[in-house]
């Protein structure tokens, strides 16, 4: 009886690729043979990937299942990978405690008047001030997909008031789930605190424009740990300008990185970080794409499939 020789993977990462392809033999042996992609390659059987070069779907035509090596695949669907070939996002994989401990972070700091503090500290000021009523600090999640759940929960143990726009209805729970455009202006206008971990598509792009922004309530906060193209940034530093919004936690920009020029560096108002706030942990990630692949190659439906529709 023959035995069928390994599938061949590569791997295609800004960094650490052969670690990774090594991992992936380790996890996946007599299975698939993993190795580091490198320009002139032969064709592949599976791909894990994450910021691909452009000739990278043209070399790679063999390919029959890929695998992100992060959530959001916007990137990866710009580089127009063949229509037919699956294409399996990372769900979560540790990715969305790191985005509520980013979003706890920034809205303590605010809620909690730390800045304030640190003024005062400045002055060697012992000043205590009033608290402020939690239930002032409604915090509005746009998205409410897996990488949310650990924010929600969090914010709900905290017992801060939660609730969140989906594109489409869907059930919540506990949570209250606004959706459509109107739900959408719904939330905006009734959140102390907006956070945006949405995916990127061509539904989303721009989806906080200025008249959107307007909606916030005068002296209200926006987090952004999902994309950057996600709002319109004039019109976020117009808002931030006129203190109509009083601060911005931003990981994400529309262009990455964003050069020392970028307005948001310097503003008063404005926290940025170069796109740190879910980072994809090394052995998580290796862990969930072995599984998926496990799955693939016993043919059974894998979860994280991406939709071309939807684009994401
Ligand atoms: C990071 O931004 C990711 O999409 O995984």
């Amino acid at each position: 009886m023959s035995v069928a020789p390994p599938l061949s993977l590569t791997v295609c990462l800004p960094q650490g690729a052969e670690e990774w392809a090594a991992s992936l033999n380790l996890r996946l042996a007599g299975q698939v043979e993993a190795s580091a992609w490198r320009a002139g390659d032969p064709p592949a059987d599976l791909a894990v990937l994450w910021k691909p070069p452009p000739a990278f779907f043209n070399e790679q035509t063999r390919l029959r299942v890929a695998f992100a090596a992060g959530a959001g695949v916007d990137g990866l669907l710009a580089l127009r990978p063949p229509p037919g070939l699956p294409l399996i996002r990372l769900e979560d994989a540790g990715m969305g405690v790191q985005m509520a401990e980013y979003v706890l972070h920034a809205l303590l700091r605010w809620y909690r008047q730390f800045d304030r503090y640190a003024a005062q500290a400045q002055r060697a000021e012992w000043r205590p001030q009033p608290p402020l009523p939690k239930v002032e600090w409604t915090v509005g999640l746009l998205g409410c997909g897996v990488l949310a759940h650990p924010t929600v929960r969090a914010l709900q143990g905290l017992g801060f008031p939660v609730q969140a726009w989906a594109r489409r209805p869907r059930e919540g729970g506990d949570l209250p789930v606004f959706t459509g455009d109107e739900g959408l202006n719904a939330l905006l206008a009734s959140s102390r605190v907006v956070v945006a971990v949405l995916p990127l598509t061509p539904d989303t792009q721009g989806l906080l424009q200025a008249e959107r922004l307007a909606r916030m309530p005068a002296g209200s906060y926006f987090i952004n740990i999902a994309r950057g193209g996600l709002v319109d940034e004039t019109a976020l530093l117009d808002a931030l300008d006129r203190g109509h919004l009083a601060g911005a936690a931003l990981d994400v920009c529309a262009t990455e990185p964003s050069g020392p020029e970028h307005p948001f560096w310097r503003h008063p108002r404005v926290q940025l970080t170069p796109h740190i706030a879910g980072a994809t942990l090394r052995d998580e990630a290796l862990d969930q794409i072995a599984e998926k692949i496990r799955c693939w190659l016993r043919g059974e439906p894998i979860s994280g499939r991406v939709s071309l529709e939807a684009g994401y």
